[in-house]
């Protein structure tokens, strides 16, 4: 019997230098090399099934059937595994998310990781992390880092061929905590792809960070392999302002943050000077992330729950790739 049905697990990731920009829109080809954490509790499951009995493809998504844009990327993004597996079977694709959707937390990240890995599995296609990652970046740029664990970096290249996630070092080689902040209000009027789109078109500041990103790779690179807490959280944090000094300077301007978000940049800024040493990152919601060290996580957690604007704090360690699990969503 064919098995034309998987289903894979797969962890959201967190940009420490952002991708921000595409060199080919269609290829998905980035501006600049990242580096991110791959955590351990922010995740997607997501079934596949290739059935002759389907009339069409079927998308959904937190137990809602999908149309328009998720629908079509979903679609656009089986085509090419299709094309790959010379298949032309329609699919069921069935997929959840532990966390907020579209929020600036990466769900397209962990999305496309897992409907990679579930639908190219489903139908036999054998291959392997490098592989997988460049044909991932094709339905999310970010989704390419997601294959690997811990912290990973997607080179840029200007060939398709070449440019995907490397492993900088697995989830045991750097104890950090990533607090992922959740809060009530939302502030997004742009989808992640629209928001870089326009910023690289219209921001006087972009061409600017592409040699400032240079440096920052260099340094965070450093920080990984010498396990420095402070030059990565630094230079975290000052990418992260980079990258929303671009967003915010575009035409129409990008804002992600809401006052409750500033509140929590000073709010950092405060427990860095108590002795909390702390960084944040934020990508493109209100959302952010407060990077730590193990031992103050508990008390930072403890001072955030007082607080009444935050509705989740989900604590994460860096965490694994993808895998192929046997528990179908259906
Ligand atoms: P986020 O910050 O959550 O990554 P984006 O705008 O980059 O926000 O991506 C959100 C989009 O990613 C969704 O609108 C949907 O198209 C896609 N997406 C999210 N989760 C999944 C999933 N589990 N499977 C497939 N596509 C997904
Ligand atoms: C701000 O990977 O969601 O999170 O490739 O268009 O799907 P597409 O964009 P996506 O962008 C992520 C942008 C970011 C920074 C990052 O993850 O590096």
């Amino acid at each position: 019997m064919i098995i034309t049905k998987a289903t894979a697990i797969a962890n959201s990731n967190t940009a420490l230098v952002k991708y921000w920009g595409k060199q080919d829109e269609q290829l998905i080809i980035p501006m600049n090399n990242s580096i991110s954490l791959t955590v351990d509790s922010l995740s997607t499951i997501t079934t596949v099934d290739f059935s002759e009995s389907y009339d069409e493809d079927l998308f959904i998504l937190n137990k809602k059937i999908q149309s328009d844009t998720p629908k079509k990327r979903v679609q656009k993004h089986l085509d090419i595994i299709r094309n790959i597996a010379n298949v032309e079977l329609n699919a069921n694709v069935v997929s959840e998310n532990n966390f907020p959707t579209a929020a600036g937390l990466a769900s397209s990240a962990s999305g496309f990781a897992a409907l990679t890995a579930a639908a190219s599995s489903a139908l036999g296609l054998n291959m392997n992390p490098k592989e997988l990652s460049m044909l991932s970046r094709r339905g999310s740029g970010s989704s390419c880092r997601s294959f690997y664990s811990g912290f990973v970096e997607w080179i840029k290249s200007d060939d398709n061929n070449e440019s995907y996630a490397i492993q900088l070092a697995d989830e045991n080689w750097f104890d950090i905590r990533d607090l992922v902040i959740v809060f009530k209000k939302h502030n997004r009027k742009y989808t992640t792809r629209e928001a870089m789109k326009i910023s690289k078109k219209t921001s006087p500041l972009y061409d600017a960070r592409l040699e400032i990103v240079e440096d920052n790779l260099v340094k965070v690179r450093k920080a990984i392999k010498e396990r420095d807490f402070s030059l990565l959280g630094q230079t975290a944090e000052a990418d992260c302002l980079l990258m929303h000094s671009i967003a915010l300077t575009s035409n129409p301007s990008q804002l992600f943050w809401t006052a409750e978000t500033l509140g929590m940049i000073k709010f950092v800024q405060e427990l860095r000077e108590g002795g909390l040493e702390s960084y944040y990152t934020i990508d493109t919601g209100t959302n952010m992330h407060i990077l730590t060290k193990p031992e103050f996580s508990d008390e930072i957690c403890a001072i955030l729950r007082k607080i009444p604007y935050i509705t989740n704090i989900i604590e994460c360690k860096p965490g694994p790739g993808v895998q192929i699990i046997k528990d179908d969503l259906f």
